[in-house]
């Protein structure tokens, strides 16, 4: 199959090369390496590669008329800097909008979208359903859920999925790569007073291999998540005993004012209708992870939260 994957450089694009290449999937990856590694990429056979933005129309026009993909994965995203709004409007609505625009043009069969929980905001239960309404509150949640809202919009076939914290291979963003770097280096950690879904990255891309095949009528807005919630502290002790440490007290601070407390999603609708379901449980999920870690080590961290003073 013929995937187009914008932000392929990052996290979860890299992933699924991985994961593809090997199938014998023909894939070409536009990104402009803001977050994403450029040495992930070279020499793969297989995979092309397009450096540049997505904000850029004439850019993405030009890709798909080159390489004319049959599935679009959408996972360019732009969050880390929370205060450069200018940079976030042009790739998540505006990049968003010229993918649509290109994929509709050039007959794609369907574009899989990316879609952050923030989209939902301060939701008003948990685990959250797929229907609950939008109230998204950052620079990155308005903007991810506007570029969401135009491709649902311009009516191209569209799988927009609201995923759960991924963890896998070089995740560099959020507690358990800040916890593990920190504690290494004899640093004082403390956790915010907040809980999250955490996802196997297995779990992750046994959903997308079911996500590109899927039949066309198999569209719309689904939660990829395990539905259950964990506690911020429960990561730091696990990462603290993985490294033979004894946890003991750990100052919890409230929830930023950027931050939401409580995020899980709830996955029924989704298992219902594509027959997936998450298979790995919380501890092996995080201990995975440690593990990646200790093989490969953390790069540089990310965050879409505003700086937070750890001392
Ligand atoms: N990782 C998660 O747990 C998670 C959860 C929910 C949603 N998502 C969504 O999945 C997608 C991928 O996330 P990730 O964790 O891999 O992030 P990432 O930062 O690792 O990957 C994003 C990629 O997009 C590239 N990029 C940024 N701006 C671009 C632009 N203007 N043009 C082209 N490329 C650009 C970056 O260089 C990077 O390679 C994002 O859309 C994110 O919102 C991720």
């Amino acid at each position: 199959m013929k995937i187009l994957i914008t932000g392929g450089a990052g996290c979860l694009g890299s992933n699924l090369i991985e994961h593809w290449l090997p199938d014998g999937h023909e894939l070409f990856v536009i990104d402009n390496f803001v977050t994403g590694k450029p040495d992930l990429l070279s020499g793969l056979r297989g995979l092309s590669l397009c450096e540049g933005t997505i904000a850029d129309a004439k850019l993405v026009k030009q890709c798909f008329a080159d390489f004319r993909p049959e599935v679009v994965v959408h996972a360019a995203a732009s969050y880390k800097d929370p205060d450069d709004w200018e940079e976030d409007n042009a790739t998540n609505i505006l990049g968003s909008i010229n993918v649509a625009r290109a994929a509709l043009e050039f007959k794609s069969r369907r574009i899989i979208n990316l879609q952050t929980a923030l989209c939902f905001g301060r939701a008003q239960e948990t685990p959250v359903s797929n229907d609950h309404p939008l109230a998204p509150f950052s620079s990155y949640g308005i903007t991810k859920t506007a570029g969401e809202q135009f491709m649902l919009l311009s009516q191209v076939p569209l799988l927009s999925l609201r995923i759960a914290n991924v963890t896998g291979p070089r995740l560099s963003i959020g507690p358990i790569p800040t916890f593990y770097k920190r504690l290494k280096a004899g640093q004082r950690c403390f956790c915010s007073d907040t809980a999250r879904d955490f996802l196997d990255m297995s779990d992750f891309l046994s959903f997308m291999d079911l996500a590109i095949a899927a039949s066309e009528n198999k569209t719309g807005v689904f939660n990829i998540a395990t539905g259950k919630a964990h506690t911020i502290k429960e990561v730091y002790e696990l990462v603290a005993r993985h490294l033979g440490l004894e946890p003991g007290e750990v100052r919890i601070v409230p929830a930023a004012a950027d931050d939401v407390p409580v995020l899980a999603l709830d996955p029924e609708q989704t298992e219902q209708v594509f027959g997936w379901k998450a298979a790995i449980d919380f501890e092996e999920t995080i201990s995975r992870q440690l593990s990646w870690y200790d093989e490969h080590g953390v790069s540089e961290v990310y965050s879409h939260l505003k700086k937070v003073e750890s001392a």
